[in-house]
């Protein structure tokens, strides 16, 4: 069976409604659903109604980048799994790295957070990866195990739910990408906890994230271990999302 990719689109705080309007009048035009992929994008929380609007119809699903676990209340700033839900978002970002090295955010958080989006509905693509120290340590695959404890626990059908974005720290936005081979070993690694875990085997989805462009995607995705990328910097323009999501892939 040919595996179904998933091309992911972390906008991160670029893009507002004008921004990802202009966007979407270059990506739309060269964009094709296709059986054998998929295409989510993750604008920030304000562009999302506008996003969710323009892309209706397509089989683009969109999701938000952050969620708060408490379902309503005096929280300010923050955005709900229902509010989130309300404007659109099918899915969302839990644990990013931005979010667990900028903002503090603890394996805790991730965990309620993570519970309160399989409650809400929302498809999570669960981020987990190593900072350089820790690589250089030799402890990846304890790091990203400890991240993985979280979902410890889940259902069948949660854990089915959930995507795995491995993205190693020292590879987002630096220009840096782990070899494929070392991409592999860790979504090996993760593969087996999910199924240790009670993952059904076969919906276990891995996705690569760290600097990936039109120039490396094809030699990523070709990889058995690795069933899409999540994509920050290169999903921004038109131009190189397009390449990204219709490469050719043998
Ligand atoms: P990058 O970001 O593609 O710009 O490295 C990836 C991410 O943070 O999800």
């Amino acid at each position: 069976m040919t595996k179904r990719l998933l091309f992911a689109a972390n906008w991160k705080m670029h893009l507002g409604p004008t921004g990802a309007a202009a966007f979407l009048d270059g990506f739309l035009p060269e964009f094709t659903p296709r059986d054998d992929r998929e295409v989510w994008l993750f604008p920030p929380a304000l562009t999302l109604p506008s996003v969710v609007a323009r892309v209706a119809g397509t089989g683009i699903v969109c999701g938000a980048q952050n969620v708060h676990w408490e379902e309503a209340g005096a929280f300010t700033g923050e955005v709900s799994v229902p509010l989130a839900a309300d404007a659109g978002a099918e899915a969302v970002l839990i644990g990013h790295s931005e979010r667990r090295h900028v903002f503090g955010e603890t394996d805790k958080e991730t965990g309620l957070k993570l519970r309160a989006s399989l409650t809400g509905g929302l498809r999570p693509v669960f981020c987990v990866g190593e900072t350089l120290d820790e690589r250089e340590s030799g402890a990846t695959v304890e790091v990203v195990t400890r991240q993985l404890g979280v979902l410890a626990g889940l259902t069948p059908a949660n854990l089915s739910t959930t995507v795995i974005a491995y993205e190693p720290v020292w590879a987002i936005g630096t220009g840096k990408t782990a070899t494929t081979g070392d991409a592999a070993r860790v979504h090996s690694a993760i593969r087996e906890w999910m199924i240790e875990h009670a993952a059904p085997p076969e919906a276990v989805r891995v996705l690569y994230g760290g600097s990936v462009k039109p120039g490396n995607v094809v030699e990523l995705v070709a990889e058995a271990e690795i069933d899409g990328v999540l994509v920050g910097g290169a999903s921004l323009k038109a131009e190189s999302w397009s390449e990204i999501v219709n490469a050719h892939v043998d």
